[in-house]
């Protein structure tokens, strides 16, 4: 990561207003986002670029979209022939799915129900930033570091997992890497898009399990 770069979002974002995600998405806010036509192209245009750096070897694996929300990243998985399993522990926004095509699972993020080695790849979209919002909280920590040996745990061997979110500054995505480097067994990186535009920036996390 180039220690030249640096940002800090001034203005107040939901994930700075409201405690916890469930405050935030209540049933006004929670219906527009799930029913909202931009918000999909946005979100599926991220889920594009994640599937473009997990660098997936074969065309139907088994993908965990962690923080599914309504499911824009997951059917768009599905459509590509991989088996996508949806997780998210806001039930409201499960009732979207049509459980024919894609039956989610309500479940934390960070404590996840699976068995070991099973998914060819983990993928997460606009989540990470309400799990780990500032450096020194220390149940955000234990949160952070619970999801990330979760994900290594239940990824099989040589497979990525990748995560796009918005941290407030890069003080707060630096902490995220150092946390990684000292508590898991990924080796990673953080791609960031368009850096020199804080309006098209987006980050991303690319973790590796090598063995
Ligand atoms: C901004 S929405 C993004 C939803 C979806 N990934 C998308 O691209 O549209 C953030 C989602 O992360 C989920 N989330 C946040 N923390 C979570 C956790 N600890 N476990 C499961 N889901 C979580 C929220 O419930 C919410 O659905």
């Amino acid at each position: 990561m180039n220690k030249e770069y640096s940002f800090n979002i001034k203005r107040k974002r939901p994930e700075d207003l409201f405690k916890n995600v469930s405050d935030y998405f209540n049933a006004e806010t929670l219906t527009n986002y799930a029913e909202s036509k931009s918000i999909m192209r946005t979100q599926k245009k991220i889920a594009i670029r994640a599937l473009e750096l997990l660098e997936l070897q074969k065309n139907h694996c088994l993908i965990l979209d962690a923080g599914c929300g309504p499911g824009f990243a997951a059917f768009y998985l599905n459509q590509l022939g991989h088996k996508t399993v949806a997780l998210d522990f806001i039930l409201d926004f499960l009732k979207f799915y049509d459980i024919t095509d894609l039956n989610p699972i309500l479940a934390d993020m960070s404590y996840t129900p699976f068995q070991p080695k099973i998914f060819d790849a983990i993928i997460s979209i606009s989540a990470l930033q309400w799990i780990f919002k500032e450096v020194g909280n220390k149940i955000m920590r234990s949160n952070l570091i619970s999801l990330f040996r979760s994900f290594y745990n239940i990824l099989k061997p040589n497979s990525r997992a990748v995560i796009q979110f918005y941290p407030k500054s890069n003080v707060v995505m630096e902490n995220i890497g150092k946390i990684i480097r000292e508590t898991t067994q990924f080796s990673g990186t953080f791609i960031i898009d368009n850096p020199n535009n804080p309006k098209k920036r987006k980050i991303f996390l690319l973790l590796e399990k090598k063995i």
